[in-house]
Order: structure tokens, then sequence, then C-alpha cells
């Protein structure tokens, strides 16, 4: 279907159907970069918790970067992955010390950062600073290779930037943030791995996957 179809359409639904989180709506890039780091790898019901007991214990960046970091993981306990919360505490004390207390505000600077990946430079630049650069989860893997019918294999690390350069293309310059949140809600809650809500999605008469009858094959994944 034609990108900005679906884009005026995605937002559109994003609009009634959004989910209401504590970091949305705020564009302070620590509070940005803190949930979406608790959110890999984790649920948003289950990072949710955590994500309010990082704040309350740590407001601001420079809270984190003088905490102990014993008492981070203690914190973490629970979420798995420990790497993630050392490079969380990490990546803190670099924006202290390296720049001067504020995150950097666009996608190269942020890729600098421990622990950020194209994902969190994406997300932060978006929804914190207004930037025009498309983040890729699973979510945007799932949504994009159904709704267009991309067939490269997510298994493979290169086609992570297939589909960034399908979104940064069709990504409005004029609310990314919108763009992308919409994009992770909507596969999230709609255009979910099993039993997608086909029945009522604003795409389904042009879906590459739901007139193929494939949904159950997009994305192709062929290694764990
Ligand atoms: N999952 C992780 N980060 C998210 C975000 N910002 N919006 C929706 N789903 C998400």
């Amino acid at each position: 279907m034609q990108a900005e179809v679906f884009v005026n359409q995605l937002i559109k639904w994003h609009q009634t159907q959004k989910r209401e989180l504590p970091w949305r709506g705020i564009a302070d890039p620590y509070k940005i970069w803190l949930s979406e780091i608790i959110l890999q790898q984790t649920r948003v019901n289950q990072g949710l918790p955590y994500y309010l007991r990082f704040i309350a214990a740590y407001p601001t960046v420079q809270d984190l970067a003088n905490a102990s970091e014993a008492e981070v993981l203690r914190l973490w306990q629970g979420l798995g992955y420990y790497s993630r919360a050392r490079n969380l505490h990490a990546c803190a004390k670099m924006v202290v010390n390296e720049y001067n207390g504020s995150f950097p505000n666009n996608f190269d600077e942020l890729l600098k950062l421990k622990g950020i990946g194209r994902y969190t430079a994406a997300a932060i630049a978006s929804l914190a600073f207004n930037k025009a650069n498309a983040v890729v989860d699973g979510n945007v893997y799932r949504v994009l290779s159904r709704v267009f019918g991309i067939t490269n294999d997510i298994s493979e690390a290169k086609t992570q930037k297939v589909f960034e350069a399908k979104a940064n293309a069709m990504i409005p310059a004029d609310q990314p943030g919108d763009f992308n949140q919409a994009l992770m809600d909507f596969g999230a809650t709609h255009c979910t791995p099993k039993k997608p809500l086909c029945i009522t999605c604003p795409f389904q008469a042009e879906c590459f996957a739901f007139n193929k009858g494939m949904i159950d094959q997009l994305p192709v994944k062929t290694k764990k």
C-alpha cells in the first residue's frame, strides 16, 4: 500500500488507541532512555513498576550516575540481562562526565553511548528531540513485513537496516515521535504475533500478508 496512506491511517489509529504510559508526552531524554532500556526484552506490564522505582530513586541522570553499581543492580533485580543494568549505569556516568549531564540530541552521537544501539538512539532522537529517526524493533518488523510484504529474514543482522530504510522513508518530519510510538503500539496491541486483529485492522484491505494468507509466515525468521 502507499506509504503516505499507511502513515496517516496509523497516526489516526493511534490517536484513539494509544497506550497511556508514564513517559508519554514527556520530552525528558533521561526518562525516555530509561524506559526504553527497561523495555528491551521486557514487556510493558512487567517493566512499568521498575521504571517507576528507578525514577523515584534517581529523578535525574546525575542521581543515577552517583549511585553505586550494587544499588542499581539491586533495583534491577528480576528484570534479568544484568549487562543492561551495568550499561545503564555506565551510560549515566558517560552522560554526566562527557556530555555535561545532557543527553546528546542526535542519532549519531547517541549511538556512541554505552548500551545505546540503533533502536534506542532512534527512540531518544525522535521522542525527546523530534528527529526523524525511525525505530526498528520486533513490533516494527512484524507490522511492516506484513503490511508491505517485506520478506527479508529478520534473524539476519543486516535486515535491520532494510526495515530502517523503509521506515525512515515514511517517517513524517513533523511528528516522528508519534509515528514511532504508533508503529510500536500497533504491533504490540493489534498486529500481534499470534491471532492479530485483522478483522478490525485499518490496513486489512491492502495488507500484503492478509491478502496472501501469509500472516503466519511474516515476518520471516529462520533462527531463534
Ligand atoms: N516498547 C518499547 N518502547 C516502546 C514505546 N516507546 N512505545 C511503545 N512500545 C514500546
